[in-house]
């Protein structure tokens, strides 16, 4: 038996995979914010696979010690098989005011992008041999996705990972504010995944595998649960009659096919590709946008995040 981690696995396309891998006999870890809906999934996933190796575990991916309690709390776990394969589901999209995290960080960075990249990093050392890696991205990163218009989700829009970490105050509308930031954080994914395969080697793990998965649109989860009453009303009961259409799909149909990024021996040796399959049986994959590929940007994001989670360690220290 070998052990994956999903993060955000309360619900929506990361409840899904989890259930399918948890069927395919792995031990799954649900990495949550909220333990007791958390552990309500964990027991739902149990019953409904007959696997009693489901264990929620607590992260809150808006607090980075919280990421390092989780990191510590897995690694001192005896009770679970080696580590194959971790995935970074977890997101949002915050449609009201700015938020932020415990450490004063933007929240859709801190949360879809700086709170991954901590907890990808200290798990390295922890994967057994040719582990597997998965980021979930989303095609909001291209700058001219038909349905992240249609939906009024702006393009992403990189300036530096310092800005996007602490940005400056906006006179745009709040949630149009809100779509580009959650936009340009699925860009981030695309950015970090690249760039940590470029980096596995010198970090000791390119027997690794990371790639990005876009689940299309999956109209009905909670990523809306921010918008207006009409919109949401909209999201959960009239687009998912779209499903038929190509680049539609759901958590039930995406989250098996995540699943299958970790669990499929044909994605083995498989790394740095953009997948983007949501009808069973599909293998698709093409590239990500050229702004995911650019290096000056993976680079300015990795060595920022790395500052970013080194001084907040040293400032709880202090
Ligand atoms: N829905 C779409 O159309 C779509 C399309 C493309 C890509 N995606 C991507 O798919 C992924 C899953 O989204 P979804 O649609 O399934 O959304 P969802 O139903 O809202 O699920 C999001 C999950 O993330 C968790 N989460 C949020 N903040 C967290 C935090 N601070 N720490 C730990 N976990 C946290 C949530 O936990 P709680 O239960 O505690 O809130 C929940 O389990 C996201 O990365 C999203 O960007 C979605």
């Amino acid at each position: 038996m070998q052990t994956i981690i999903i993060t955000g696995a309360t619900q929506g396309l990361g409840y899904y995979a989890a259930q399918t891998l948890a069927r395919q006999h792995y031990a799954v870890v649900l990495a949550g914010r909220n333990q007791v809906k958390n552990e309500n999934a964990a027991s739902t996933i149990r019953r409904a696979t007959n696997n009693q190796h489901v264990y929620a575990m607590m992260l809150d991916l808006a607090s980075l010690a919280s990421v390092r309690q989780f990191v510590n709390a897995f690694a001192s776990r005896t009770d679970l098989p080696p580590l194959l394969g971790l995935v970074n589901n977890a997101g949002l999209q915050i449609i009201g005011p700015t938020e932020y995290t415990a450490d004063g960080f933007e929240m859709t960075f801190g949360v879809n992008h700086l709170g991954h990249f901590l907890l990808t990093t200290l798990l390295l050392p922890h994967f057994a041999r040719q582990g597997r890696i998965v980021v979930v991205s989303s095609g909001t990163h291209y700058p001219d996705d038909p349905f992240a218009r249609a939906l009024g989700v702006l393009p992403p829009a990189y300036t530096t990972a310092g800005e996007l970490a602490y940005p400056e105050p906006t006179t745009r509308k709040l949630a149009v504010t809100g779509t580009i930031r959650y936009a340009t954080s699925k860009l981030l994914n695309l950015l970090f995944a690249y760039e940590l395969i470029r980096r596995l080697p010198a970090l000791g793990r390119a027997d690794l595998t990371v790639n990005a998965y876009d689940p299309g649109l999956m109209p009905g989860s909670g990523l809306a649960r921010q918008q207006s009453g009409l919109l949401k009303w909209v999201w959960t009961n009239v687009l998912p009659v779209l499903r038929l259409l190509p680049g539609v799909g759901s958590v039930q149909t995406s989250g098996p096919l995540l699943a299958g990024l970790i669990s499929d021996p044909a994605f083995a040796d498989v790394r740095g590709k953009y997948f983007y399959f949501h009808r069973p049986g599909d293998r698709r994959e093409k590239p990500s946008s050229p702004d995911s590929y650019d290096l000056a940007k993976a680079q300015d994001l990795w060595t920022t995040s790395k500052q970013l989670v080194a001084e907040v360690s040293v400032m709880k220290k202090a």
